[in-house]
């Protein structure tokens, strides 16, 4: 499965928002509900390094913000020689808030992989018994 085109200009847009003095890595996400409304996000770094926050957390925290409950695709994008892995906080946040969305996991050449939440985190925490854990 290749990554929409809409989706991921989209991302790679908002991969030029990136605020990444520390790193200078860029990253962009864009995430697309049911209805096709598409949020973006990219990475947003502190002087104090501990408080940055991913370009996928962003997104999603975002479209969280936006009244915007079903996610259906996410993509993250970054220029790296292989497609973009997100880390082991954002594979939680996935987990909880995009759980049965198709995640594109892309570089700025346009390679691109389809993956699940549980393809990231096969064993994520939940604070319940997985049936009654929270969805979007
Ligand atoms: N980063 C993301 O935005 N997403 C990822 O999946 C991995 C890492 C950011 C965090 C930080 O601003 C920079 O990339 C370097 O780690």
């Amino acid at each position: 499965m290749t990554v929409p085109e809409d989706l991921f200009q989209a991302a790679m847009a908002a991969r030029q928002r990136a605020y990444a003095p520390y790193s200078h890595f860029q990253v962009g996400a864009a995430v697309r509900d049911r209805s096709g409304a598409i949020t973006i996000g990219c990475n947003v770094e502190n002087a104090s390094y501990g408080l940055s926050c991913c370009a996928e957390r962003v997104a999603l925290f975002d479209m969280v913000a936006a009244l915007r409950t079903e996610p259906v695709e996410l993509c993250v994008v970054a220029d790296l020689p292989g497609v973009v892995s997100p880390c082991g906080a954002c594979r939680q946040v996935i987990y909880e808030l995009a759980r049965d969305a198709v995640i594109y996991l892309c570089n700025t050449t346009g390679q691109s992989r389809a993956v699940t939440a549980s393809d990231l985190l096969p064993f994520p925490f939940t604070l319940t018994r997985e049936e009654d854990a929270p969805r979007s």
